[in-house]
C-alpha cells in the first residue's frame, strides 16, 4: 500500500518534470523535405511591402524564375512586411495588394515564413500573426519568434524589435504596437533563455538565426548594439552558422572565415539611400545598395548563398562548407 502511493507519488513528479522540461515558449514547426537529395532551397526577401512600387514588382518577377530554377521549398522574409506602418486590421486591403496580388509566379506558391520589421510593429501586429490572413492566402505563416526545422537545417526566427531602446525612448516619432510585448525586460530576457536553450539543444548540422534588424552591417542604421551586446554572444556560443537580417535596405555579406556569416536582404522595394557606412574590407564581402534579394541552397556539407539584383542578375555567392568551413 505505502509502496503504491509512493510510486504514484513519484511518477507523478516524473511526469511534472518531463512535461516542465519540455516546455519552451518557442512554438517549434517542421517543414518536410522532399527533394530525394535531402537538399533544401529557399529565397529570403525582406523590407518589401509596397504594393508593387519602388521595383518590388520586379524583384518579386525575378524572385519568380529563380524559385523556378532552384525549385525553392519556401521563402523566408526578413520583416517589414507592410509599409509604412504594417497592417491596419485583418482585412487592410494592403495584404492582397503587397503580398498576394505580388508574389504571383507559380514557383512562390510555397511556404513563406515571416518575422516582424519595426515598419510592422506601427500598425496591428496582432493582424499580421493572425490566421485570418492565412486563411486568405495559405502562404502566409508570420510570427514574433519561432523555431523551423527542415532536414538538416534548423532555422531560429527572433522577434529583434523590442530590443531596440530608442522605439521605447523616443516614442514621439511613432506609435508602437507593443501589445503582448511589455513588459519589456521580461519578454527580452524570456526570448534569450529560450532562444540560448533551443540553440544549444539543437542537433541539426545547421543552425541559422533570423532576425529584422541587424547585427553586422554597413548599411544607414548601423549596427544594433542591443542586439551586438545580448543576442551576438548567444550565436558565437553556439556557432551559428549565418545570421540573417534585414531593416537595411540592401544586400549585404559581412563574414570572417570560420565564424558567423552576417547576411542582409533587405532589398525588397525601396533603395538606393546612398549610404554606406565604413566597414573592415577583409569582412565586407559584398555591399550593394540597390533591389533584390537572395538564394540558399543547403546540403548536408555545404551552404550556397547568391545574391541577386533587380535583374536577377547574379552580385555575389559564396558558401559554407562543414568541412573547412567558408570558401
Ligand atoms: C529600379 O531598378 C533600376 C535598376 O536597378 C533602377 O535604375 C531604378 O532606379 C529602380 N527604381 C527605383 C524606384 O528604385
Amino acid at each position: 500500500m505505502k509502496m503504491g502511493v509512493w510510486f504514484n507519488v513519484s511518477l507523478m513528479f516524473l511526469c511534472i518534470f518531463f512535461i516542465t522540461g519540455s516546455l519552451s515558449k518557442l512554438e517549434r514547426l517542421k517543414h518536410p523535405v522532399t527533394k530525394s537529395d535531402g537538399s533544401l532551397s529557399i529565397l529570403v526577401v525582406g523590407d518589401w511591402g509596397r504594393k508593387g512600387q519602388f521595383n518590388q514588382s520586379r524583384v518579386a518577377h525575378q524572385m519568380g524564375i529563380v524559385g523556378e530554377q532552384l525549385d525553392i521549398d519556401f521563402v523566408v522574409s526578413v520583416g517589414d512586411n507592410f509599409y509604412d506602418d504594417g497592417l491596419k486590421g485583418e482585412t487592410d486591403p494592403s495584404f492582397e495588394a503587397s503580398f498576394s496580388h505580388i508574389y504571383t509566379h507559380p514557383s512562390l506558391q510555397k511556404q513563406w515564413y515571416a518575422v516582424l520589421g519595426n515598419h510592422d510593429y506601427r500598425g496591428n501586429v496582432e493582424a499580421q500573426l493572425s490566421h485570418v490572413l492565412t486563411q486568405k492566402d495559405w502562404r502566409w505563416f508570420c510570427r514574433r519568434s519561432f523555431i523551423l526545422s527542415s532536414g538538416m537545417v534548423e532555422f531560429f526566427f527572433v522577434d529583434t524589435n523590442p530590443f531596440v531602446e530608442k522605439y521605447f525612448t523616443e516614442p514621439k516619432d511613432h506609435t508602437y504596437d507593443w501589445r503582448n510585448v511589455l513588459p519589456r525586460d521580461r519578454y527580452i530576457s524570456n526570448l534569450l533563455h529560450d532562444l540560448d536553450r533551443a540553440i544549444k539543444k539543437s542537433r541539426a548540422t545547421w543552425k541559422f538565426v533570423v532576425g529584422h534588424h541587424g547585427i553586422k552591417t554597413a548599411g544607414e542604421h548601423g549596427v544594433t548594439q542591443e542586439l551586438v551586446d545580448q543576442l551576438l554572444p548567444i550565436l558565437k556560443e553556439h556557432k551559428v552558422d549565418l545570421y540573417i537580417n534585414g531593416h537595411d535596405h540592401c544586400l549585404q555579406h559581412i563574414g570572417t572565415k570560420g565564424e558567423t556569416q552576417f547576411l542582409t536582404s533587405g532589398g525588397g522595394s525601396k533603395a538606393w539611400r546612398g549610404t554606406v557606412l565604413p566597414w573592415d574590407p577583409k569582412e565586407l564581402k559584398l555591399y550593394y545598395d540597390g533591389q533584390g534579394f537572395m538564394s540558399l541552397h543547403i546540403t548536408r556539407s555545404k551552404v550556397n548563398f547568391i545574391y541577386y539584383d533587380v535583374s536577377g542578375n547574379v552580385l555575389h555567392q559564396s558558401s559554407l562548407s562543414k568541412r573547412s568551413h567558408l570558401f
